[in-house]
């Protein structure tokens, strides 16, 4: 049981087919303690969802770019566990404006939502769990390659390029105290917020041509196995790294499979 005893606070919950559920169900399995935060009016999923966990548990309040619920989340869990050992950041949001073929018209409002939201949020959650975890933690964020340009990924991609960055930083600052802070960079997989975007049809169609061992928009679990890896002690001497869940699509310049639609 690789997560025996740790105990882990999993965002990024909206639906049963949510990466963060996923990751919280086999946390669980894994022998983890698991709280879920949510926000507004995506709650009541959020609970639905952490009911058919196989064992349910509670979700907390986090709207993550609101101070007063990040001071809240820290004075809950030290009243609930004493510390934590772990965390899953799932957070994505861009404004429709900022996604989907808009990258020149996007404002700069829209693009500095994507940013906060996405990206400077890991800082945040990362700062309001450094004083729970004393005796050292691993910190897990959520990735999408962003060393190039994808189609409709826009302002979502440079954000994912500064959560890149905040990562490193976050494993630079925190490092000393035992906190490892590291992302997993998924394929493309049919949750909420991916349908969400215009075109996510063709990455994906793409991504399964591509990638060396294919890839299943449906399946998740392989991205869970990673997060709960990243979280365990077998990932002790791991931080500041992106690790590729992603059927090996990264290492690889062209389909060597026929796009299905295409032609
Ligand atoms: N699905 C994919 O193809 C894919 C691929 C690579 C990376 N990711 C990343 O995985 C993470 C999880 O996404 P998902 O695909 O499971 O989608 P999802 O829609 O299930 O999860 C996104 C979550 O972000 C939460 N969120 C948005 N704004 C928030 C805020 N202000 N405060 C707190 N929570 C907020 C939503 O409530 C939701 O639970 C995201 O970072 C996403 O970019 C997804």
């Amino acid at each position: 049981m690789i997560l025996a005893d740790k105990r882990l606070l999993i965002t990024g919950v909206i639906t049963k087919d949510s990466i963060a559920f996923h990751a919280a169900e086999q946390a669980q399995g894994a022998g983890a303690s698991v709280l879920l935060t949510s926000f507004g009016r995506a709650r009541r999923m959020t609970e639905r969802a952490a009911q058919r966990l196989p064992e349910p548990v509670d979700v907390l309040e986090l709207d993550v770019n609101k101070p007063e619920d990040l001071a809240a989340l820290t004075e809950t869990l030290r009243e609930r566990w004493g510390g934590v050992d772990g965390a899953l950041h799932a957070i994505a949001f861009a404004p429709e404006d900022a996604l989907g073929g808009k990258f020149l018209s996007a404002p700069a409002e829209s693009a500095a939502m994507a940013f906060q939201t996405s990206a400077f949020s890991l800082k945040s959650l990362a700062v309001a769990l450094e004083p729970l975890m004393q005796d050292g933690g691993s910190i897990v964020g959520m990735d999408f390659d962003a060393t190039v340009a994808w189609p409709i990924y826009d302002w979502m991609g440079v954000a994912k390029a500064a959560l890149e960055s905040v990562s490193r930083y976050l494993a630079r600052d925190l490092g000393p105290k035992g906190i490892r802070v590291n992302l997993v960079a998924a394929g493309p997989l049919g949750t909420v917020a991916a349908r969400g975007i215009p075109g996510f049809e063709q990455l994906a169609e793409l991504w399964q041509a591509q990638a060396p061992l294919g890839w299943d928009v449906e399946d998740p679990a392989p991205v869970a196995s990673a997060i709960c890896f990243l979280l365990s002690d077998a990932a002790r001497a791991i931080s500041g790294e992106i690790l590729h869940v992603d059927g090996g699509f990264h290492a690889i310049g062209a389909p060597s499979r026929p796009v299905e639609g295409a032609g």
